[in-house]
């Protein structure tokens, strides 16, 4: 549903059918799909500018152009990307498109499981936890509930990393929108139940993180590349943004 908000050609029909169904209830999410990219876009080219050699791309979603190893690499050519997903799907386009470049690897993990995902061979191959890491987690964490326990997924995968490590989130809300305008039910019955959380929820994501300027702020506004957006622009996007980086 995602790559297919995002003009992608790697969905089905069955994804296009409950994408279509969402546009229809909630046009916005267009923008904010889009918006939240690009915010994925900007904080991997920030992290590895200030120097992140290896990153986990966790919740990493169809491939798409660019994909996170590409704009790293950009800056940095010997910057590792592992991806995780627990979508199989993802996993099929993941070998053709994400891992055919060395230096990055796939795993089919689960958020939920956050101490499989550090024992995984992928993870363990390519991250040296001695060294700094960031973690994305990317419009990912709507899809956990409170009873699955967010921040504990989150301390338990960022427990292991030094100083100087970053975490990227973003993170879908309803402060702007009425629930009637997201359409939750339709990904109850496809993706999973969504948990949109509000400005006040998702900071604490961030205990022991030092935000980054502009702190978390709706994914327009993280560090825009041109001139801020304008109020047209920011009306549509319901998902918040930020980046942290580990002090002790
Ligand atoms: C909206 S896409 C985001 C893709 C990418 N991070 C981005 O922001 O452009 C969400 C992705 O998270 C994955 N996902 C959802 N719940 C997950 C979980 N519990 N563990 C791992 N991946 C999960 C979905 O399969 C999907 O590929």
């Amino acid at each position: 549903m995602y790559d297919y908000y995002l003009g992608g050609k790697d969905n089905y029909e069955i994804d296009r059918e409950a994408a279509e169904h969402i546009i229809g209830q909630s046009p916005n999410i267009l923008d904010s799909a889009r918006a939240n990219r690009e915010f994925l876009l900007r904080a991997v080219r920030t992290v590895v500018a200030s120097g992140i050699r290896q990153i986990i791309d966790l919740g990493t979603g169809v491939p798409t152009s660019p994909n996170t190893h590409e704009v790293a690499r950009e800056i940095a050519p010997e910057t590792r990307v592992v991806y995780i997903d627990n979508d199989p799907i993802v996993a099929a386009h993941a070998d053709a498109r994400l891992t055919s470049t060395p230096g990055t690897d796939f795993a089919l993990a689960d958020a939920r499981r956050p101490a499989d995902i550090l024992a995984h061979p992928a993870v363990r191959d390519r991250i040296d936890f001695a060294e700094p890491v960031a973690l994305l987690l990317v419009a990912v964490l709507h899809f956990v509930s409170d009873e699955e326990d967010p921040a504990g997924i989150i301390t338990t995968l960022t427990e292991p990393m030094v100083p100087g490590s970053h975490l990227v989130i973003s993170h879908g809300t309803l402060d702007f929108h009425g629930p009637e305008e997201v359409a939750a039910e339709v990904y109850r019955k496809s993706t999973a139940a969504l948990r949109l959380r509000g400005h006040a929820e998702i900071v604490p994501f961030f205990d022991g993180f030092t935000m980054l300027e502009p702190g978390l702020v709706r994914v327009p506004l993280w560090r825009p590349d041109g001139p801020p957006p304008d109020a047209g622009a920011l009306a549509p996007v319901g998902v918040y943004g930020g980046v942290g980086r580990k002090t002790s």
